[in-house]
């Protein structure tokens, strides 16, 4: 089929081309950076070796997509989602499933929806006119990969998928149904697309603040009339929306999956908001304290770049110990589920002393 698409045209296009040496990509790419370590006895570490296992053998099958689809599209696609994550949303999924007394195996198209949409989020994450990134899980970024317009096309592509899949794979279809909608609303323009919206604009505000006659009713930040607790009220909103949305919904799609009461739901969208910042002020205290080799991308340009963080605005130690703190409210808010949750705790305290 592709042969012939291309018969009269010349060669086909070349795909995972060598990075051209001019680009500024001056570090060892180490191609399977660790998904995940801990201890390595520990249960959670066991769970993650099966599960993402299982989920990238899922993601693979739900790769094989048509002929209808472009080679070079189905190329980015499978570059960005099977490169080594850590797979953190897809387990949420699985472990709010078993917490709730539901059947993993079933939440198994749930964890691959959001992971989908988690990669989606990255590489538009990582293009010029976001944050402008060349090196992401150890690898090029896909537009620096592939190019601008298939990276954002891939990703497009994948965000639609992962619809596809809770509705064509969660069952009953009222699951499925609650699902399609729960991942909509976190996603989309009142959840991850929001805040990294506001992310931008903050940045962009940032950068311009000397000199700004910034507009009142547009600013987000208006640096010179804002007290620092207003720039953490902002910000908090600013992580719960790029980063927290998208973790919560991980736990409340297991759960609808598992049929799981009301007041599981909510221990676990109580769990989900806490662990959620506390994800995003983990990975702003390691652009300060990491390198680019530990975390699989460029690491000490949040500051550089204008970024409004914690660490930037509380400074390392108080962020840790805000951290800690929500580690702490994470665990609190699993009190009812006893040892089936457990991990869903481990969890909690592998993301504040993570390494990358
Ligand atoms: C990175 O997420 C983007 C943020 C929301 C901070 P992860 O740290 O989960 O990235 P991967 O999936 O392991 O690459
Ligand atoms: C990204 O936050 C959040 C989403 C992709 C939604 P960051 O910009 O801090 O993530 P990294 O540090 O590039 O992974
Ligand atoms: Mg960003
Ligand atoms: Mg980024
Ligand atoms: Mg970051």
């Amino acid at each position: 089929m592709r042969r012939e698409f291309w018969k009269g045209r010349g060669p086909p296009p070349r795909l995972n081309a060598p990075v051209p040496e001019s680009l500024p990509l001056n570090i060892e790419f180490k191609r399977e950076i660790q998904t995940i370590d801990m201890s390595p006895n520990s249960a959670l570490s066991d769970f993650f070796k099966t599960s993402v296992e299982q989920v990238n053998s899922q993601l693979r099958e739900y790769l094989k997509l048509d002929e209808r689809c472009p080679d070079l599209l189905r190329q980015a696609m499978d570059y960005s989602l099977l490169a080594p994550g850590k797979r953190i949303r897809p387990a949420l999924v699985l472990l709010a499933c078993q917490a709730c007394g539901g059947e993993t195996i079933k939440a198994l198209p749930g964890a691959c929806a959001v992971e989908m949409i988690h990669a989606y989020s990255l590489i538009h994450d990582d293009l010029p006119a976001m944050d402008d990134d060349d090196l992401r899980r150890g690898r090029p970024t896909c537009h620096k990969q592939f190019d601008e317009a298939t990276a954002i096309l891939a990703a497009d592509a994948l965000q639609a998928l992962a619809f596809e899949v809770l509705a064509k794979d969660v069952h009953p279809a009222d699951a499925a149904i609650q699902c399609v909608s729960a991942l909509a609303d976190a996603a989309g323009s009142c959840g991850m697309v929001a805040g990294q919206t506001l992310d931008v604009q903050g940045e962009k505000e940032n950068q311009t603040s000397e000199a700004s006659s910034s507009t009142p009713h547009s600013s987000l930040l208006a640096p010179h009339s804002q007290t620092s607790e207003d720039k953490i009220t902002i910000l908090e909103n600013i992580h719960r929306l790029k980063t927290g949305a998208m973790i919560r919904v991980s736990l409340i799609i297991g759960a609808t999956i598992a049929n799981a009461a009301v007041d599981q739901i909510e221990s676990l969208k109580a769990y989900g908001d806490a662990l959620g910042l506390l994800f995003q002020v983990t990975d702003d205290l390691l652009d300060v304290t990491s390198t680019d080799e530990q975390m699989g991308k460029r690491t000490h340009k949040d500051c550089a770049k204008g970024k409004m963080t914690y660490p930037g605005l509380l400074g390392v130690e108080a962020s840790q110990a805000y951290a800690a703190e929500l580690t702490q409210k994470a665990k609190d808010a699993l009190s009812s589920f006893g040892q089936d949750a457990e991990l869903l705790r481990d969890l909690a305290d592998y993301v504040l002393e993570r390494n990358h």
